[in-house]
């Protein structure tokens, strides 16, 4: 099958780049731009590492293919921070100590990144916290300090620096 152009924004960054049209997003994102932040951790589209935002909504980067993503805005991990300053959930995982082997962490930010921009100002209960994070699997299960994280953050206590 013949390579295609696909043309798309990553973390703020025009790329033209020329893929198999069966490319998947997240191979896309890791071998072809280079962001080695987003992790495959199965094949399943179960394990949530591999979670970008594509024009603002979380979506598993295993899941769609890149040529799907013509014109599209991707974040990924590496474009959370802004002028070396960590955004407000990166800041709270630290705090926090929401990581551990960290595998799953790029996924874990980019799902919460979503769901409380989403969110605005309203303040999610610890049910839709959790909620927001269930296709996202950590196999160290520090789920609890990864919803208090993201709870924090709800709740005001880490601002944009
Ligand atoms: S690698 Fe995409 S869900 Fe596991
Ligand atoms: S920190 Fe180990 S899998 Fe999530």
């Amino acid at each position: 099958m013949k390579k295609q152009v696909l043309t798309f924004r990553v973390n703020g960054d025009e790329y033209e780049i020329l893929i198999h049209p069966k490319t998947l997003l997240a191979d896309a994102i890791r071998e072809h731009v280079g962001l080695t932040g987003t992790k495959r951790g199965c094949d399943t589209v179960s394990c949530g590492a591999c979670t970008v935002m594509v024009n603002g909504m979380s979506v598993k980067s295993c899941s769609v293919l890149a040529i799907q993503c013509e014109g599209m805005d991707i974040t990924t991990v590496e474009g959370l921070e802004e002028n070396g300053k960590l955004s407000p959930i990166q800041r709270a995982f630290l705090d926090n100590g929401s990581y551990q082997c960290g595998f799953c962490t790029p996924g874990m930010l980019m799902s919460s990144t979503a769901f409380l921009n989403e969110m605005g100002d309203k303040k999610p209960s610890e049910e839709e916290i959790r909620e927001s994070i269930e296709g996202n699997i950590c196999r160290c299960t520090g789920y609890n300090s990864i919803v208090r994280a993201i709870d924090a953050v709800a709740q005001g206590k880490y601002k944009e620096e």
